[in-house]
């Protein structure tokens, strides 16, 4: 086990923001963990447990010690002619774990293509893009429990995925590590086209018929062309959640603004763009310092060099304030501050 003091998490964050934690770990193999729990470190110390770093803003100096998991690996479980079982480690980037099962002909994942991250991370977020989400295709996660020292096994009633959203997020947060995660994929030529725009862009040659390669390279391309990588501009992925409305406020919001589009939930509620409100309000393209709103994509705050998280996190308070005046929807973050 590596220990780092007062140690730079400039490199570990999407965002680029430079803070310093008091300690640094790095996770790369089971024993580990066990170790972890033997030097006492955590003992009276917060800890924060980080995946690839893409989805969080650090507000400050963290003090205290930032778990970096590194675990790796990728293991068949399970398999006959129509499935796979899949366990893969946490500390995997999640695009390889998908470039993996393209290779392989697994499908299940390609729709979830290039977003950043860690495997650990999927399930905390509930990951998801083009109309899918992890868990469609979610199995069981393997997690070790900090207080306890035990392993646990969540299947995925007992992870409670909602959007963006799970148990980690709320009743398990911060108690405990996710180690592995396996998941359920199809040998069989399975797709999801279910997101209009990506059905449009995969059938727009009616001549072509789409394969498995196919799907992840288009889901790559309109990523590509939307989203900015975060290695050039460094960003978090959607900075909020697209927010839900009920069908009564979405009826009103149509009188004032014809051209909102909603998706309607399966409980009759509306779930609304949250890139359309807020280029709308005209943030789009704005820049305040060295934060900004990128210009090809409302949902994405980005710093351009050298901003603070204080920095950033100001500027979502201005979005959010404006967001509620304009239209009465409360925006929420989709990442997770740490202070
Ligand atoms: N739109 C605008 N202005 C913009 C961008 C989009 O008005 O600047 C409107 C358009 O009408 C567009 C609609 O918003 O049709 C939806 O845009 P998009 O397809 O890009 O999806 P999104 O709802 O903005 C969500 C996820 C993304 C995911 C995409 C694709 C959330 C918070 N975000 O964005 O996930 O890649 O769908 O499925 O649900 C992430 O979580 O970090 C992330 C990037």
């Amino acid at each position: 086990m590596e220990i780092f003091k007062n140690y730079s998490l400039k490199n570990y964050n999407s965002f680029g923001i430079d803070v310093k934690a008091n300690y640094f770990v790095n996770i790369k193999t089971m024993s580990d963990l066990t170790k972890l729990t033997q030097s006492k470190l955590l003992e009276g110390k917060k800890y924060f447990i980080l995946g690839a770093g893409s989805d969080v803003l650090f507000a400050n100096d963290f003090n205290g010690v930032i778990l970096n998991i590194e675990l790796k690996g990728m293991h068949i479980r399970d398999y006959n002619d129509d499935e796979l079982i899949l366990e893969v480690y946490a500390g995997e980037q999640w695009h390889n774990f998908v470039e993996t099962c393209v290779k392989n002909g697994y499908h299940g994942v390609e729709n979830l293509a290039m977003i950043p991250g860690k495997v650990g991370a999927a399930p905390v977020q509930n990951i998801g893009a083009y109309g899918a989400e992890q868990c469609d295709v979610f199995w069981k996660l393997k997690a070790y429990n900090i207080e306890s020292n035990a392993e646990i096994i969540l299947n995925k009633q007992e992870c409670k995925f909602g959007y963006r959203d799970s148990i980690f997020k709320n009743k398990l947060k911060d108690k405990v590590i996710i180690t592995s995660v396996e998941y359920k994929l199809s040998r069989k030529e399975k797709f999801n086209f279910s997101y209009k725009e990506l059905d449009k862009i995969i059938h727009r040659f009616p001549w072509v018929k789409p394969d498995l390669q196919y799907v992840f390279n288009t889901i790559c391309r309109i990523r590509n062309s939307k989203l900015p990588n975060p290695e050039i501009l460094k960003n978090a992925g959607s900075f909020f959640k697209n927010p839900t409305v009920s069908n009564y406020k979405f009826q009103e919001l149509k009188k004032e603004f014809p051209d909102i589009s909603g998706y309607e939930l399966k409980n009759g509620n509306i779930k609304l763009s949250a890139a359309y409100l807020i280029e709308k309000a005209g943030w789009k393209g704005k820049r305040i310092g060295d934060t900004g709103v990128y210009d090809k994509h409302a949902l994405i705050l980005v710093n351009y060099g050298n901003a603070s998280g204080k920095d950033i996190l100001s500027l979502s308070d201005k979005i959010q304030d404006s967001i509620q005046n304009k239209f009465g929807v409360k925006l929420e973050k989709e990442v997770i501050v740490v202070e």
